[in-house]
């Protein structure tokens, strides 16, 4: 059931979907809608004030889970930062802002901060939260490192970019493969109410789609899946000034032979309200997160479009094994039992292939720069792409 205010805002989105499917001439694109239902200003689940993340919220992210992540991360930006000398930090997406708050605590007592902790979040309201949290959790002289950017620095630096669960976010297109054809899903309004219906694919999606279709094994009539038309222009577009350093992407995702095989024959499009997940993005326009899981060939494809060397691929177990999270657990438990009992059980959510172990991978591109990343030590899965 929604609250007054909830139902207040659903109804407001669905009159603004109603206006732009008309303009449309009664169809939009998924892609198209994904984009209004999270990005819609004051409208979408990203620019409105839901609550989103943690306890209240709709989902839980790994930093919210444990500061093991956060300081598992900062271990790995150590190395970078270490081997240029000096260096920027940029956090896209940055939720709460507690990645932000765990990594520079640890970069801190590792003697290897950033001269800058620059955050770019298109969401007014987590940035709200994200100085709210930065200002309680962090001491003046780290405070001052950290800017909110309102677009990703037009200025070239060295240093390292960070995105965890934002790829997930990006507006994907969803289409219906057939052995003669290809539709695009899209959404109209039937009976008052959003609905799905399906028209031709335009000629750029149904090759990108023949192209797909050869990677997982044969798909059926009617097989459904979706595919990020954005992924290497945004990923481009919060990169390009990256000089010299790495790129970290977390998330959850999978190699295109296995993302596209034949079984998953309904996509991997997840919603999540009330730290429920579900099938249905048009249940809840602008009150719900709509995610899809990451094709990785297609971020390792982008990234030597970019002109990054693809530096490591793994799992985010292993990414946390790599970055001696047990070493992690023994500092921040200083001894005490109870504390290691309580992060032993956070290390297990974030770690176990039923959990987040698994699902969840760390994916590094490195430019002008060339040294061995330890989180991707451990296991390297870059042939699997
Ligand atoms: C699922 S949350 C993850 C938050 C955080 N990284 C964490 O792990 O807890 C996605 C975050 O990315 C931001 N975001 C989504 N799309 C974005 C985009 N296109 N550009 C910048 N930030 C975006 C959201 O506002 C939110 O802060």
């Amino acid at each position: 059931m929604l609250n007054d205010p909830q139902a207040r805002h659903l109804a407001r989105v669905q009159e603004h979907l109603s206006g732009r499917i008309a303009a449309a001439d009664g169809w939009l694109s998924f892609e198209q809608f994904m984009d209004i239902a999270l990005y819609a200003p004051g409208l979408g689940y990203y620019s409105a004030g839901a609550h989103k993340l943690g306890a209240g919220g709709d989902f839980t992210t790994a930093p919210e889970v444990s500061r093991l992540f956060g300081a598992c991360v900062a271990r790995q930006c150590a190395e970078v930062l270490n081997v240029l000398g000096t260096g920027d930090i940029l956090e896209i997406g940055a939720g709460s802002g507690r990645l932000a708050a765990d990594i520079l605590l640890r970069l801190d007592t590792l003697g290897a901060l950033p001269d800058n902790y620059w955050i770019f979040d298109l969401s007014a309201d987590l940035r709200e939260r994200q100085r709210r949290h930065i200002a309680r959790y962090l001491p003046p002289h780290l405070q001052v490192r950290v800017r909110w950017l309102d677009q990703p620095p037009g200025e070239s630096f060295d240093g390292l970019i960070l995105a965890n669960e934002v790829l997930d976010a990006l507006p994907v297109a969803r289409f219906r493969w057939y052995a003669d054809h290809v539709e695009e899903l899209g959404v109209v309004i039937d009976d008052g109410r959003l609905a799905w219906e399906a028209r031709p694919a335009s000629p750029a999606l149904a090759e990108a789609c023949r192209r797909l279709s050869k990677s997982g094994g044969a798909w059926d009539d009617g097989y459904v899946s979706e595919y990020c038309p954005r992924l290497a222009a945004w990923t481009h577009s919060v990169t390009h000034s990256l000089r010299a350093g790495a790129a970290l992407w977390f998330d959850y995702g999978l190699p295109r032979s296995q993302y596209y095989l034949p079984e998953r024959h309904e996509g991997t499009l997840l919603c999540h309200f009330r730290q429920r997940a579900h099938g249905d993005p048009l249940l809840y326009p602008g009150l719900q997160d709509i995610t899809a899981w990451v094709d990785y060939t297609s971020l390792a494809e982008a990234s030597r479009a970019a002109g990054f060397t693809l530096s490591g691929f793994t799992t985010q177990s292993y990414f946390l094994a790599g970055l001696r999270v047990d070493h992690e657990m023994q500092i921040m438990a200083a001894g005490d039992e109870t504390r290691f009992a309580r992060l032993a059980n956070q290390a297990r959510q974030l770690m176990l292939p039923g959990e987040m172990g698994e699902r969840f991978k760390a994916m590094a591109w490195l430019r002008g720069l060339d040294l061995p990343l330890a989180g991707f030590a451990l296991q390297d899965l870059r042939h699997t792409l």
